[in-house]
């Protein structure tokens, strides 16, 4: 059995131990907001936080992860206020939505350590997640406006 804390609970599992995070957030623990894009490390919409920082759960196999927190986007703020989700309603993001977590998630992570962050690197570091509906250009303006919001609660 492995033992996995995920949103703050305990999930014991006896799948595996080479099996992605992604099939047991979803499948073991029900929470479906982290989306199977490419299943190989390359789209992001499978994007978790480890202890804080955002990783691919799909490429990620459990016997990699206990002992560690798990967030997924049902974690990240139970109440949806985090700076980054109000954001991204306010500039209503979304197309339809697949990608979007794994966009969310990548964001919150990387604005948690830098939140005094240019456009150029709002690109690159949200380079990584694709979106196949072209939302970028409402991405890179929510990520601005979270950094700020960010930056200014400093
Ligand atoms: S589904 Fe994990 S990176 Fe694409
Ligand atoms: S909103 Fe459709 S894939 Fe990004």
């Amino acid at each position: 059995m492995i033992k996995l804390r995920i949103n703050g609970r305990e999930l014991e599992t006896d799948a595996e131990p080479d099996t992605p995070l992604l099939w047991i957030v979803r499948d073991g623990a029900g929470l479906t907001g982290s989306k199977f894009g490419c299943g190989i490390g390359m789209c992001g919409a499978c994007t978790v936080h480890v202890n804080g920082s955002a990783i691919r759960s799909c490429i990620t196999p459990i016997s990699d992860l206990e002992g560690v927190e798990i967030t997924t986007i049902e974690g990240l703020d139970p109440a949806g206020e985090h700076p980054v989700q109000k954001a991204w309603r306010d500039l209503q993001v979304p197309q339809c939505g697949y990608c979007q977590s794994g966009q969310i998630m990548q964001a919150a992570s990387v604005l948690k350590d830098n939140p005094d962050i240019t456009d150029e690197q709002i690109d690159a570091m949200m380079s990584g997640n694709l979106c196949r509906c072209m939302t970028y250009a409402r991405i890179r303006a929510a990520v601005r406006q979270a950094a700020d919001t960010m930056k200014g609660g400093r």
